[in-house]
């Protein structure tokens, strides 16, 4: 029987189902130490992943690697290059999250428009003596401008929400997406530039690549409105978290809502202590539906990708399709 390490604690169905093709090496406790996780690695066929890096360290201890599913959407903790040098195949889960994604960052951007987080810890900590007319005034999101970069499915599902909220949308994407998209969104194309100064609410969407790194920093937010609020549901390091705090307290912009934050689950201690910012930890996607839909699909692709059950050979959601069907390098 090939096996495999499940690396990061998992519903105890989907082990089981694992169990029915492999060996199941189940990561039950804390996070695994890089050593430990290219350790438990090393004589396996496939990994089932959830952020873990993998790359060229971690394949050359691995001879018999073939496989290695990522319980998201992201897979920038897998170096592709390294996965294609070794005849690896990396798998994501596409799709199924993308309701529960759009409607949790429509939830942070309300949260942060509207003051919700730190108008209940004011509550919380006993400070509420009055109802007055001034008290905790937020943004509008009916009504406004949303702005959102990266227009892929989870961005497209935002837009399509817009609707409701009479928002006007403009995007950004690396490319424009096709016209008949823009027209069912009503979406506008922008420069990032230009999308940053025209915006009420930006929320970002776009995956994390070097390209991508600190997309949004400090010359980015002066351009943003001071009523403006941001949105962070794509990946830390998209946002220079350090520029963002100072921006945030000197009231450059209103507000942020931020569930990835660069080098989580550590959060720069500067956005512990503005108010005007709603922290949630990645739970972005995180429905009892959705994240059963994630690791079921991950299941399926690993399964599929190392040849085995009713899609042997066929993984739904390769993300270096060119390896398929190549012997290990
Ligand atoms: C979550 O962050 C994902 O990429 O699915």
């Amino acid at each position: 029987m090939q096996k495999i390490l499940v690396a990061r604690p998992m519903f105890p169905d989907v082990i089981e189902r694992l169990k029915q093709y492999f060996d199941v090496d189940a990561n039950e406790g804390d996070v695994l130490s890089a050593d430990e996780f290219t350790r438990r690695l090393a004589d396996k066929d496939g990994a089932l992943t959830a952020g873990d890096m993998v790359g060229a360290v971690q394949i050359a201890a691995a001879p018999r690697l073939r496989a290695v599913a990522n319980m998201a959407v992201g897979f920038n903790n897998f170096d592709v290059a390294a996965f294609n040098a070794a005849n690896v195949l990396g798998t994501n889960t596409p799709d199924v999250l993308n309701e529960s994604t759009a409607d949790f960052g429509w939830a942070l951007m309300m949260a942060a428009a509207r003051r919700i987080a730190e108008s209940e810890h004011f509550l919380r900590a006993g400070q509420w003596n009055r109802w007055s007319y001034d008290s905790f005034l937020g943004s509008d999101i009916y009504g406004s401008t949303l702005g959102v970069i990266g227009m892929g499915r989870i961005g497209q599902a935002l837009a399509r929400r817009a609707r409701g909220f009479g928002m006007r949308v403009c995007y950004h994407n690396r490319s424009r997406v096709a016209p008949e998209i823009e027209a069912e969104l009503n979406a506008e194309y922008r420069s990032k530039e230009a999308l940053l100064r025209e915006a009420d609410h930006v929320v970002l969407v776009l995956p994390y690549t070097k390209e991508n790194h600190h997309t949004i920093g400090a010359a980015e937010l002066a351009l943003m409105k001071p009523t403006a609020t941001l949105t962070n549901i794509a990946r830390g390091g998209i946002v220079d978290d350090a520029a963002l705090a100072v921006a945030l307290r000197e009231r450059r912009i209103a507000a942020a809502g931020l569930d990835v934050f660069e080098g989580e689950p550590s959060v720069h201690p500067d956005l512990l202590t503005v108010p005007n910012v709603v922290l949630t930890p990645h739970i972005a996607s995180a429905t009892e539906a959705t994240r059963r839909a994630m690791a079921n699909l991950a299941a399926d692709n690993l399964i599929a990708a190392l040849g085995v059950g009713p899609r042997a050979g066929r993984p739904p959601n390769p993300v270096n399709p060119d390896v398929l069907g190549k012997a290990r390098a």
